[in-house]
């Protein structure tokens, strides 16, 4: 295997995703502590409480700093080069998070164990597996009082429509939260403290060990041992082709704040995931392997600072080798262009870099030059990436601007942020008065879009709510627009059309888009716009 391969099989480039407070932090700052690549305990996890503390707009920006340095972290383990990319869950919940998730190979689900599956969890899992990316869950916070895990992994099945495999079991929970059996070398897990730092300390006893009735108690063991058979007898098979493919999720029970089950988790994970993944750009598949380099840009960070109106474009490399100043082709600008700062970041600190290869996350300034889905690649290629999808925003507001005579102003600032991807904007063309409808994803956006069309605008916004919570797509049989009349539209449903002239109808609740699909049979209603496809 030559350097480059080598450099390229070793990467894992994965997400982590949770509901707030699952423990997504805590988990992602113990791989970085088992990595080395921070020292202690508590540097991410300060870093997200000050982001917390306040909510007025220097914070806002400070917030947005954070999100730039913590978009992606990189460090090495055990041999592997290891890319965590983040999803902000908290305020900062956005439509970036989910097209983070398009830069992953593969997602670790984090579940609070006395919570099960929570409403984030599923919006994130459901873009997860829209690409079949293999999902493999970390029940948490076993240390505390946890529901039964039978329970918890029947709830992940029906709720989330995914089969599971339990890789380990837990004896007990909370005070009584003994250890785990490992099911694939028999053997029980015994942790007995975690006064190290870095890992649990634990011992491994054979679960017919009479001394390992000692160790958990007679009851316990009883109950363990009939544990194991139900799930011998009832469980999936363990099939690696079907976790692959994002049919089968690997579970896994420990506690991330006391280090048990961290450790050999992550091992676990990085036995069963693949090196970096082929993309798809049309009829062609692009491999990871594939000499040329190529790349494409699934988020755009606008900067916050009015004196750096530049913003940066973040871009998953997809195959071969990204070389600082070489050149390389642009292919929706038609243009060939050197990628200049790229940076890299390492933990919480962002570096200069001078290469990536397959896998690796970069962001470049960019002086708005790029859109969301672009694709990069070694000049002499044409070929484009399959687009990134637009997702359903959640929250919708009516737009104006405050004076009138600023109308002009307040078109551009709204077009330049939307073509960044912070926000969606909606016309109204069929209610007669032409109205501007906002949708995000995260209520925290049109904050930012308030503050910066004040101060890159100098528009002053008058917003108003609307009751709308869902959007879909239409698709017509025929591909020609629908019209209004030919629509039978219940009460509170409002048709709209994006920038583009795609077509879409708000509604306020899921029964409301279940009514309208049953009487418009001609159309289909897409959860994900952008002609995404499978
Ligand atoms: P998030 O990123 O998913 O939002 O969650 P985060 O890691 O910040 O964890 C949320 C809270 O849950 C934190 O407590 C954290 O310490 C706690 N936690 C995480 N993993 C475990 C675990 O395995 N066991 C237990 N018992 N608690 C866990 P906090 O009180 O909000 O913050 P802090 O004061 O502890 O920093």
């Amino acid at each position: 295997m030559s350097k480059y391969e080598a450099e390229i099989s070793r990467r894992r480039t994965f997400a982590i995703i949770s509901h707030p407070d699952a423990g997504k932090t805590t988990l992602t700052e113990k791989f970085l502590l088992y990595g080395g690549a921070i020292a202690q305990a508590g540097v991410v996890k300060g870093k997200k409480n000050a982001r917390a503390a306040t909510s007025d707009w220097m914070e806002i920006e400070k917030q947005r700093g954070i999100s730039v340095t913590s978009s992606v972290m990189q460090f090495q383990y055990e041999g592997f080069c290891i890319n965590i990319l983040d999803t902000p869950g908290h305020q900062d919940f956005s439509e970036d998070t989910y097209r983070t998730l398009m830069a992953a190979d593969s997602a670790v689900m984090v579940i609070d164990a006395a919570k099960g599956v929570e409403a984030q969890t599923r919006k994130l899992f459901k873009v997860c597996a829209m690409r079949d990316i293999p999902i493999f869950t970390f029940i948490n916070k076993m240390d505390r009082e946890a529901r039964d895990p039978f329970e918890l992994c029947e709830e992940l099945e029906h709720e989330l429509g995914i089969d599971t495999y339990a890789v380990n079991w837990p004896i007990g929970c909370g005070k009584e939260f003994k250890g785990v059996y490992d099911r694939q070398n028999r053997k029980v897990i015994h942790f007995t403290s975690n006064t190290n730092a870095r890992a649990a300390t634990a011992t491994e006893i054979e679960p017919d060990d009479p001394a390992l009735a000692g160790l958990i108690g007679a009851d316990k063991r009883e109950q363990l041992m009939g544990e194991i058979e139900l799930l011998d007898g009832a469980s999936c098979d363990f099939d690696l082709e079907r976790v692959r493919h994002g049919k089968l999720s690997p579970v896994f029970f420990g506690s991330a704040l006391t280090n048990f089950g961290v450790e050999p988790f992550l091992e676990e994970f990085l036995r069963m995931t693949t090196a970096p993944l082929p993309r798809k750009a049309g009829d062609e598949v692009i491999d990871s392997f594939d000499p040329d380099f190529s790349a494409f840009v699934f988020k755009i960070q606008a900067n916050m600072n009015k004196a750096h109106r530049d913003r940066i474009a973040f871009m998953r490399v997809v195959s071969g080798k990204f070389e600082a100043d070489r050149e390389v082709y642009h292919v929706q600008g038609k243009k060939k262009i050197r990628l200049s700062r790229p940076q890299q970041l390492m933990a919480a600190e962002r570096e200069i870099i001078e290469e990536a290869y397959a896998g690796d996350i970069i962001g470049v300034f960019d002086p708005g030059i790029f859109s969301i889905g672009d694709t990069l690649c070694t000049p002499g290629k044409k070929f484009r990436f399959d687009p990134i999808p637009t997702f359903a925003p959640e929250h919708f507001r009516r737009v104006r601007p405050l004076d009138t005579m600023k109308r002009k102003q307040f078109l551009k600032g709204m077009e330049q942020i939307a073509q960044e991807g912070a926000i969606q904007i909606f016309k109204t063309p069929y209610s007669g008065m032409e109205e501007v409808i906002v949708g995000v994803v995260g209520t925290l956006q049109f904050d930012v879009l308030e503050y910066r069309l004040k101060n890159e605008y100098n528009v002053d916004l008058y917003m108003e709510g609307l009751p709308y919570e869902y959007l879909r797509w239409i698709e017509t049989e025929d591909g020609e627009p629908v019209k209004e009349e030919d629509l039978i539209l219940g009460d509170g449903v409002k048709l709209v059309e994006d920038y583009k002239g795609n077509q879409l109808l708000l509604f306020a609740t899921q029964w409301a888009i279940n009514w309208t699909s049953e009487r418009n049979k001609n159309l289909t209603l897409l959860e994900f716009g952008g002609g995404w496809q499978k």
